[in-house]
């Protein structure tokens, strides 16, 4: 791979200035104002997929945002790796936070990046790191040196759940044979601690609806003698954790898997510090579930929380009024072997359940995804391992990740495919927040790390 770090070393400057083009481009999949900047996206990808040599490049029209497809296959007896990620970005909003626009890319250093930081919406979340893969391939065709196969398949969905790549990934599973699905688009543990994400946690996703009376009320004319579903609401929220932060849904935690004594340990073994993790967040102490480290509360353990919440008037000043509705979106991390659906299931039973006869309840599914463990004693886990070692100079430490990529279930299931998560952002380059960033440092690492793991999987 050495022809292929040199020509990463001598066109850095290019592959950030190529990546500043895309993030120029909002390509917000959740909001429908911006349909024909996704579309421009998938095209501006696709043309320079293109460009870098790649064979068999095609945009395919969904239901809903396309997905970009490229190959390179140069000898069918070697292993074929399949790389995923996605150019769709989340909202930018709010859109005052931002120190400088978000899609109008920036260089900045911070104290963690003291090389430099691209500031942008997607710069880390998927932009940039699916890009590194781009960067990587075309290093490596112009360099002779690709050892095996490639496929890539870049979607333009997975901040909305992925609603239409499975549709696709179904009818298409020749096409996406492979040995190995690669992705970057989780984090790592600091730039000085390597790490290799070994699971996601799943997602159920619902939003409640309580009605009260059937019209808005003066709150002194029929207050305290008719249900508030903004009161009821929040009584109902409150209950759903113990003393504890234990949730009480009855049969939530049925099948949760609980780690070993001895895996627990191996975990509790990565560096992290409580006090720095308060400090970055300006918090006097953290908050979770009973018995459980922070780390474990944030990766094994599942979650609920209230992701939303609105009703009555929020307006300048004061209105006496009973709302007749009130409202929240709530998300609920899940660990193996919780089902989604059978937690969306538990949830609603038990809501409409703790709802007084005042009020009348509806909840509403959204997207859900299944949570993912990947092993630690394979080969590809050995070449991703290896690979690190390549150019951090020291062993990754396996974690286990509390986000979620809903689809990575589907494709073990559907392609009978394991997933190798290689990501190389870190937890405070504010995805999904304003001023979202990603290190100059994060980003030729991973072009440079992507080759080796290419061609140490190529070796078996
Ligand atoms: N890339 C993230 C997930 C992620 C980030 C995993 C960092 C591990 C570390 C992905 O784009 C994402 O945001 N997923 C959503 C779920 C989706 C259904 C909207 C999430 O986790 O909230
Ligand atoms: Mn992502
Ligand atoms: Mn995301």
């Amino acid at each position: 791979m050495e022809k292929t770090q040199q020509f990463i070393g001598q066109n850095k400057e290019k592959f950030v200035a190529e990546l500043f083009d895309l993030l120029r481009i909002p390509s917000v999949s959740a909001d429908p104002a911006f349909q024909g900047d996704v579309q421009a996206c998938a095209t501006h990808l696709a043309t320079h997929l293109k460009e870098i040599g790649l064979d068999e490049v095609a945009i395919y029209p969904t239901a809903g945002h396309p997905i970009v497809y490229a190959e390179k296959i140069i000898d069918k007896h070697l292993p074929t790796v399949l790389v995923y990620g996605h150019y769709d970005v989340q909202p930018a909003d709010p859109l005052e936070l931002w120190h400088s626009p978000a899609f109008e890319p920036v260089i900045k250093t911070t104290e963690i990046h003291p090389e430099g930081a691209i500031f942008a919406r997607g710069a880390c979340d998927d932009k940039g790191q699916f890009f590194m893969h781009v960067k990587a391939l075309e290093a490596m065709l112009r360099s002779n040196e690709l050892p095996c196969n490639v496929k890539l398949m870049i979607e333009g969905e997975e901040e909305i759940g992925s609603p239409n790549l499975a549709i696709f990934v179904k009818e298409n599973k020749a096409k996406l044979k492979a040995d190995i699905i690669l992705v970057s688009d989780t984090g790592m543990l600091a730039n000085d601690v390597p790490s290799i994400t070994t699971g996601l946690r799943g997602l159920s996703y619902v939003e409640v609806e309580v009605t009260g009376p059937n019209r808005d009320l003066h709150s002194g004319l029929y207050g305290g003698c008719v249900a508030n579903p903004i009161n009821i609401l929040t009584q109902m929220i409150a209950s759903l954790h113990d003393e504890n932060n234990h949730i009480t849904i009855p049969g939530f935690y049925d099948k949760v898997v609980e780690l070993s004594a001895e895996d627990r340990a191996e975990m509790a073994k990565a560096p992290f510090s409580e006090e720095a993790y308060c400090k970055a967040l300006d918090l006097r102490q953290t908050h979770g579930e009973f018995g459980y480290s922070t780390m474990e509360r944030g990766s094994i353990r599942p979650t609920l929380d209230v992701n939303g919440i609105w009703g009555g008037y929020t307006g300048e000043g004061a209105k006496t009024v009973i709302a007749s509705k009130a409202y929240a979106k709530i998300s609920m991390r899940l660990v193996p072997d919780q089902d989604p659906e059978e937690i969306t299931r538990l949830f609603q039973e038990h809501f409409e359940k703790i709802a007084p006869n005042s009020v009348q309840v509806k909840v509403h599914p959204h997207h859900g995804g299944e949570p993912v463990v990947t092993p630690t004693n394979s080969f590809a886990y050995d070449a991703a391992a290896k690979a690190y070692e390549q150019t951090f100079g020291k062993k990754p430490i396996p974690v286990r990740s509390g986000g979620s990529i809903p689809i990575i279930a589907m494709f073990e299931k559907e392609l009978g495919l394991k997933t190798i998560l290689m990501g190389f952002g870190l937890d405070s380059d504010a995805i999904h927040s304003p001023n979202e960033h990603y290190g100059l440092f994060n980003f030729y690492k991973g072009i440079e790390t992507i080759p080796y793991f290419f061609k140490n999987f190529s070796q078996q």
